[in-house]
């Protein structure tokens, strides 16, 4: 949520940092700008509402030299969307300027006090606030930006990632996290700062993460120095990225998302790789192995997570309880986290999140681990905020997902949900050897079935100019593909802005069947499983009432073809693992009604990739 880069060295800083903001545009898009200070040491800020190439058009006339800079692109919380409240942030005599993720909770106090003070504020943001705290505090004490931040943030309460540049102080870039991610790139004789790794791994793959109530003065020509907020020295852990450029391209894709639903097949082999032995009669989890005494004897497994990756959690609660009678309960983090919860210290806490990132998420990890649950993350981002606070977990190991709309994060979950379950299972001796070999090889060969629904795209391409002008959809599934539907429907509004709801099929007779006429459409996950004759009876009842049934069947059933409007066939596979196969589809049906609506798949208003504020 909103995207933060900066720069320090040898190089103009400005073409760096707007390449930069390209590559975390996916975080947030409503208003991007830059600070810069020149060789006379002027600092000077250009920031305008928009995308970053707004702010280019914006910066074409304007002095935008300098080796040194900050730049920011956002997603707005504190104040609408438009060129006052973008950042960077002038304090009241334009000697700083500051960019900033995350909320200060306590700002309006504080800018009342500001305001007694003489301060007088240009924008509605908490940001500008901070910005003038640094200002007064250094002010009053006559001393140096890095002493005036530590000062002033020790009054701050909430989350942040913030970099802050000195007119008449063109060596220093000043940055400093809570709750908020924050990375240091350090190359030669430059340094880069961002919020996350992906516009820094092209100049180097020397990384230092911040972690809370961290300091860094990124200072020209000097080593890196981390220190804590009574200025103590921390020891500089420097991490070596493993990302590489070619994965944050669209590699001839017309956009990201769909070049991340045809990556499936290769981000499963790369999720499952090392993890099956090599006879593929065994799963390997390190990350539950390591643990087996909390598994063993855990009592109740709770799932928290957000969105997409809440729904990658509800197939694991089906995942778990079938292979390994354990009870489960799935909780929206956001929920979880303000209602008092229960949790014991032999429950097991799964936190699932593609970016490591959530605030919600985050927070939820914090309660578990207060009342001494064990806790195991599910993440993809590398090195992110979540894994470095569980007790144990897996990586996804997707590789770096930009569209917003998560696809490729969702499979990578729901597969490690599926060797987690099979790893617990086999460990507390409750799933059959039978069952679990058969699993294992039916888990390998999910990327070759991923691969014939993927050819299944011009059928797709051809539905979806039926269904563009609907205005609303129905989506149903029972047992492992109910939450298919929920995440099928989730796809379709995020990126189309159709009206979409994800319904278990059987409780549409408790209400939404109200709305079924001839111009809903509804897509009806059919495929052959154990409650297949139960969705049978609830498509009929649709059709009863003349509603337009797409139905998503397994291979060579002809029967649902016989009532519904449309028949898309799945490749068979064992019904717990179908969600990774049927999930495709609907994510392709998605793309291409939002392709046809002409909206920006990539960056569809209002939403962020990574949300780090509650
Ligand atoms: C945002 C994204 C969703 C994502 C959710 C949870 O809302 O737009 O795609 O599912 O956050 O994110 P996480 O990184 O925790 O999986």
């Amino acid at each position: 949520m909103c995207g933060i880069v900066g720069y320090i060295g040898k190089r103009p800083a400005y073409p760096i940092l707007i390449k930069g903001l390209h590559r975390l545009e996916y975080r947030g898009y409503d208003s991007a700008g830059v600070a810069l200070i020149n060789d006379q040491n002027e600092l000077t800020v250009l920031k305008t509402k928009g995308k970053v190439a707004d702010l280019e058009r914006y910066a074409e006339s304007k002095d935008t030299s300098g080796t040194i800079g900050i730049a920011h692109t956002r997603w707005a919380t504190h104040g609408e969307p438009n060129d006052r409240n973008a950042h960077p942030h002038y304090s009241q005599s334009k000697n700083l300027a500051i960019i900033h993720n995350g909320i200060i909770e306590n700002y309006a106090v504080l800018k009342t006090a500001l305001q007694k003070e003489g301060f007088t504020f240009q924008s509605d943001t908490d940001t500008e606030v901070l910005v003038q705290l640094i200002e007064y505090v250094q002010q009053n004490n006559h001393c140096d930006l890095c002493q005036a931040v530590q000062l002033a943030l020790q009054e701050v309460i909430g989350a942040y990632a913030i970099a802050v540049i000195e007119r008449g102080n063109p060596d220093l870039i000043i940055a400093a996290r809570k709750s908020s991610p924050l990375v240091v790139g350090i190359g030669e004789d430059e340094f880069f700062l961002a919020s996350d790794a992906t516009p820094i791994v092209e100049y180097t793959h020397e990384v230092v993460y911040l972690e809370d109530e961290e300091v860094a003065i990124i200072e020209r020509n000097k080593p890196l120095k981390i220190v804590n907020f009574k200025n103590v020295e921390k020891p500089l852990h420097i991490k070596t990225l493993e990302m590489s450029i070619s994965q944050l391209e669209k590699g001839g894709y017309p956009h990201f998302m769909l070049k991340e639903i045809y990556e499936q097949p290769r981000t499963i082999i790369d999720c499952i790789r090392g993890r099956i032995n090599p006879e593929g009669t065994d799963v390997i989890l390190s990350g539950v192995l390591d643990h087996q005494e909390k598994f063993l004897h855990a009592n109740r497994i709770i799932i928290v997570a957000c969105g997409t990756s809440w729904h990658a959690g509800l197939i694991g609660e089906h995942l778990i309880e079938d292979l390994c009678r354990i009870p489960v309960e799935v909780e929206y983090a956001s929920e979880f986290r303000y209602r008092h919860p229960i949790v014991r210290p032999d429950d097991i806490v799964i936190a699932i999140s593609q970016s490591g990132e959530t605030a919600d998420t985050l927070a939820a990890v914090e309660i578990a681990r207060k009342a001494g649950a064990f806790i195991y993350g599910i993440c993809n981002v590398i090195g992110s905020s979540i894994p470095r606070a569980t007790d144990s977990g897996s990586y996804i190991h997707v590789g770096p997902e930009i569209g917003v709309a998560s696809t490729k994060a969702f499979t990578g979950q729901v597969t490690v949900l599926a060797m987690l379950a099979l790893t617990i299972g086999k460990l507390r001796g409750s799933i059959e050897p039978e069952r679990y070999h058969q699993l294992i090889r039916q888990l390998q060969l999910i990327p070759q079935k991923m691969k014939t629904v993927l050819g299944l795209s011009d059928q797709l391409a051809d539905l979806s100019k039926i269904f563009t002008y609907a205005h609303n959809f129905i989506y149903l599934g029972r047992g492992y593909n109910y939450p298919v539907a929920l995440e099928g429907a989730l796809k379709l509004k995020e990126i189309s802005y159709i009206h979409a709801e994800g319904y278990p099929a059987a409780e549409m007779k408790h209400g939404p069947i109200a709305l079924i006429d001839n111009e809903m459409p509804v897509i009806a996950i059919a495929t052959t499983d154990s409650v297949y004759e139960k969705t049978i009876s609830n498509i009929q009842e649709i059709k009863a009432r003349h509603g337009r049934v797409v139905a998503l069947v397994t291979e060579g059933n002809h029967d649902v073809a016989a009532m519904a409007d449309h028949v898309i066939e799945i490749p068979q596979v064992d019904e717990c693992l179908m969600p990774l196969v049927v999930s495709i589809p609907l994510q392709m049906l998605a793309y291409y009604i939002a392709i046809n609506k002409n909206r920006n798949v990539d960056q569809p208003r209002n939403l962020a990739k990574s949300v780090t504020v509650e």
